[in-house]
């Protein structure tokens, strides 16, 4: 066993995962080697255990401190049926930023007045869609679709309830976390600029608009919960302002998703109650007559722990005194993070324990790109064809992203809980990609 696997397992993987007599991983009691056979590789798997441990960090840290509160599962992190039915069994509503992830809460029974569209160029026929199926709020993006959502309304005979989301001069991202008047970003509403006053002043104008409130989001993967803190006064701070200049009555605040999670043992990442703490606490401290309801949006923080990526090795090729490539059969069209942002991961062996001394190696992908490079130098035993590779921290941002480059079939995904797995979406085939072609 290499030193760190021990905290990888314990910190990283989702929760309880073990090795059985054969050396295999098993996540959610069951084996990796049995996944691999029964439905391929590569594989997403997602423990449900841990999905519902995440959920749970911020829906009871809510119920505590803040209870008229809703915690909407950002589908962009990763979304199907069945995950959203867990989450949803856990109270959660969702964030949707598309007519098909509007739709997947619709085919998984979620309750579609806890859905929320957002998108900073939401098409007319998905705020339409959204209009026809109920969806709970519509986040006015920009001032433009003030009138767009207003006419789609009254063709209804409907009042869209909308959120204006602001752009709050807060912009974090780990732990760098910046605090500017102007603000250089697609999304959202300027503060400084005028545009959210205007915005709120139009809003309230319009007949088939209820404004119920306010939306910042201000980043992902933060480490600090001190932005948190500062969205919230921002937004507080202009809603007061509103309220005497234009008569705005906040009843939703959502100060977005964004929370941080570990990849490697080297994120230190905060704990969702301490999130939720730095929401509420300055909330609070606002001692407001009618607080408002809360609605935060963590998507990774949530998902990612719960999934692990399963590849099989193909080739390893030697360069003497360069460097070892061990190529896997997925890469950056399932996982693009490490390409697009350099992002950091951690492997483990996963059908066996290691029988040689660790060796330090590059795990490579199968795509026909240089820096389809999964983890660079990274420290696992020798390995060779056949054997079982599992990601850690793969539930988010990877299959949502995913893409069919080099016509190849996104993997297929399974939800593990008490050595049981089903599959929640199927490996897509050759014929599957053919079928796009008139
Ligand atoms: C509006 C909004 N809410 C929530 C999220 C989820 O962020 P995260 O997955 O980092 O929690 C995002 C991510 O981009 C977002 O844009």
């Amino acid at each position: 066993m290499i030193s760190s696997e021990h905290d990888l397992l314990d910190q990283v993987f989702p929760l309880d995962t073990t090795r059985d007599d054969a050396g295999a991983l098993v996540i959610g009691g069951a084996s990796c080697e049995e996944l691999a056979r029964e439905f391929g590789t590569p594989l997403y798997i997602y423990d449900e255990a841990t999905l519902r441990a995440a959920c749970r960090g911020y829906t009871r840290a809510l119920a505590d401190a803040y209870p008229n509160a809703l915690v909407l599962y950002a589908g962009k992190a990763y979304v199907d049926p069945t995950l959203l039915q867990v989450a949803a069994s856990e109270g959660l509503g969702m964030d949707a930023v598309s007519s098909g992830e509007v739709r997947v809460a619709q085919a998984a029974g979620l309750p579609l007045e806890r859905v929320v569209l957002h998108g900073n160029n939401k098409l007319p026929r998905e705020i339409d869609l959204a209009l026809e199926l109920g969806v709970g709020r519509i986040v006015v993006d920009a001032l433009e679709e003030i009138e767009i959502i207003d006419e789609l309304a009254r063709r209804r005979g409907q009042t869209a309830q909308v959120l204006l989301r602001l752009t709050p001069g807060v912009e974090a991202h780990t732990h760098d976390y910046i605090r500017t008047g102007a603000v250089d970003s697609k999304f959202g509403l300027g503060l400084d600029s005028g545009a959210a006053e205007e915005a709120v002043a139009r809003a309230m104008r319009a007949p088939n608009l209820d404004v119920m409130g306010l939306h910042a989001h201000i980043g992902s993967q933060i480490f600090d919960t001190e932005p948190y803190a500062d969205t919230v006064n921002i937004t507080l701070d202009f809603a007061e302002h509103m309220r005497a200049a234009h008569g705005l009555d906040l009843r939703d605040l959502s100060p977005g998703g964004g929370g941080g999670v570990r990849y490697t043992l080297d994120d230190d990442p905060p704990d969702p109650a301490d999130i939720v703490a730095a929401i509420t606490s300055t909330v609070l401290a606002r001692k407001l007559p009618h607080p408002p309801r809360l609605l935060i949006e963590p998507g990774r923080s949530i998902v990612a722990r719960a999934g692990v990526a399963l590849y099989a090795v193909g080739t390893v090729k030697h360069i003497p005194g360069v460097r070892t490539y061990v190529s896997v059969d997925g890469g950056m069209a399932d996982n693009p993070r490490p390409a697009l942002y350099q992002s950091k991961y951690a492997a483990l062996l996963a059908n066996r324990t290691g029988d040689g001394p660790p060796e330090t190696l590059t795990l490579a992908g199968r795509y026909c790109e240089s820096g389809d490079v999964l983890l660079r130098d990274t420290v696992l035993p020798p390995l060779r064809r056949g054997d079982l590779i599992a990601v850690p921290a793969a539930g988010a941002y990877h299959m949502s992203m995913a893409s069919t480059y080099n016509m190849v079939g996104r993997p297929a995904v399974v939800m593990v809980s008490d050595g049981q797995a089903r599959l929640t979406r199927r490996r897509e085939s050759d014929e599957d990609l053919l079928a796009v072609f008139p």
